[in-house]
């Protein structure tokens, strides 16, 4: 039997983790019929920050590397644009697999559709409506050049039924006659397989010196709070008062965005206290198995990451959400996650409601753990 070729574009940290579930499905179900090739653009090119993954998660070894590294916007996307297009044209691949709302994934939307390569975005339809930020304009971008869209909430789902997306429309698609889809979502296969694994084989716990649901874990790296001082500053602040207040520990593994602002964009003072705080631990970027493991075992996540803020949901951890508004509309509704920006006041009574005594409910809002097989399925039976 034939296979098809499909081209999977990774580059950014979350994108490497998602891909993993796609990856693993293909090999355990489908490797008779689709046959993957893996672009990885080097957006994120520290070991910790991506071969971390590919090993760890078993992802295949990416066919070609970009190594575009770092730079501004356009400069960063550019370079991306011309080496996948170049790529695209070489392997004539049946589709490209786009993950997220990256740079790498704006770059793979660009370069796919102006070759009128059908694009199969996975994550599809989310949206935080506040176009400042640069991830809300590259899941537009996508979203609306794709054929297959994924979506891994049904509030994704119906945001897009209101961009003018249809449903129930038939077949053949295409970037002209679009297929939307609801389906669980990629990353919580991986949290469902990982999990026991991630037990077994970390001693990230012992490392640290953290004890099971009595430590906060933090990550920062949302371009506005590591970028604006103030907004830096309010969150180690926020982070000081809650660790010292409660004597609790705060871990931080911290990504290298975020590292190399703090001692520019911290008042001294601050700067000083979150360096000699026996409370607060940062560290380097941990792998994923590590992440999870810090996860299941915290007592509370606050976090500006999107995939963060959704394992913690996925663990039945609550969440502090240090942003102005989420794409994840419906871990606030189940009252699991609560949006605090960064401001002091509201991240402390956030803190002290959660852990108060009410009982949180987690519903069962993202699938079943077969999401990357089900879009196996759908790409198998409407591209060609
Ligand atoms: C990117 C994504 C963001 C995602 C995040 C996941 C865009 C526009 N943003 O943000 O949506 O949430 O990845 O982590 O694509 N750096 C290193 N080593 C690395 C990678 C980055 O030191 O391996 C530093 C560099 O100083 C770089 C900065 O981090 O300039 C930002 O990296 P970049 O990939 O541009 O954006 P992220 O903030 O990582
Ligand atoms: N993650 C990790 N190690 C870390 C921090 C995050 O493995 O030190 C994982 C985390 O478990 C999740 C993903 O990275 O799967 C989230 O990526 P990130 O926060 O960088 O980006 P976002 O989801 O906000 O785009």
């Amino acid at each position: 039997m034939s296979q098809i070729k499909i081209l999977t574009i990774i580059g950014a940290r979350p994108q490497i983790i998602k891909a993993a579930a796609l990856s693993r499905a293909i090999q355990n179900n489908f490797s008779d019929k689709i046959k993957e090739l893996i672009v990885h653009t080097g957006q994120h090119y520290d070991d910790n920050m991506s071969q971390v993954f590919i090993d760890e998660l078993e992802i295949p070894r990416p066919n070609y590397h970009l190594n575009v590294g770092s730079g501004s916007h356009g400069k960063q996307t550019s370079m991306m644009i011309e080496g996948i297009e170049e790529i695209i044209l070489k392997e004539k691949p049946a589709c490209i697999i786009l993950y997220g709302d990256t740079n790498t994934t704006l770059a793979g939307a660009v370069s796919g559709s102006k070759i009128q390569v059908p694009i199969i975005h996975i994550e599809a339809g989310l949206r935080s409506f506040n176009k400042l930020m640069p991830e809300e304009i590259n899941r537009i971008v996508c979203d609306h050049v794709s054929t297959l869209l994924f979506s891994p909430s049904l509030t994704g789902y119906s945001n897009l039924l209101k961009e003018g997306f249809v449903e129930n429309n038939n077949g053949p698609y295409s970037i002209n006659n679009p297929k939307i889809f609801h389906c669980g979502d990629v990353m919580y296969d991986n949290s469902l397989y990982f999990s026991a694994i991630a037990d077994k084989s970390t001693t990230v716990l012992k490392d640290y010196k953290l004890e099971k649901n009595n430590f906060i874990l933090a990550t920062i790296h949302r371009n506005n709070n590591t970028d604006e001082p103030e907004r830096l500053n309010k969150l180690f602040k926020s982070l000081l008062a809650i660790a010292h207040q409660n004597k609790i520990n705060v871990i931080i593994p911290l990504h290298p965005r975020t590292s190399k602002l703090l001692a520019k964009n911290l008042e001294p003072e601050v700067y000083m206290q979150v360096k000699t705080s026996g409370y607060i631990k940062i560290i380097a970027p941990v792998s994923y198995l590590e992440m999870i493991t810090l996860e299941k075992n915290s007592k509370l996540v606050m976090t500006d990451s999107g995939g963060v803020q959704k394992e913690a949901f996925f663990f039945k951890k609550p969440c502090i959400i240090l942003r102005a508004e989420t794409e994840w509309l419906e871990l606030l509704s189940c009252g699991a996650a609560i949006l605090t920006d960064t401001d002091e006041s509201k991240i402390a009574e956030a803190y002290n409601y959660f852990t108060g005594t009410q009982t949180i409910s987690y519903p069962n809002y993202f699938g079943d753990g077969k999401a990357a097989q089900f879009i196996c399925e759908q790409i198998l039976q409407n591209i060609h």
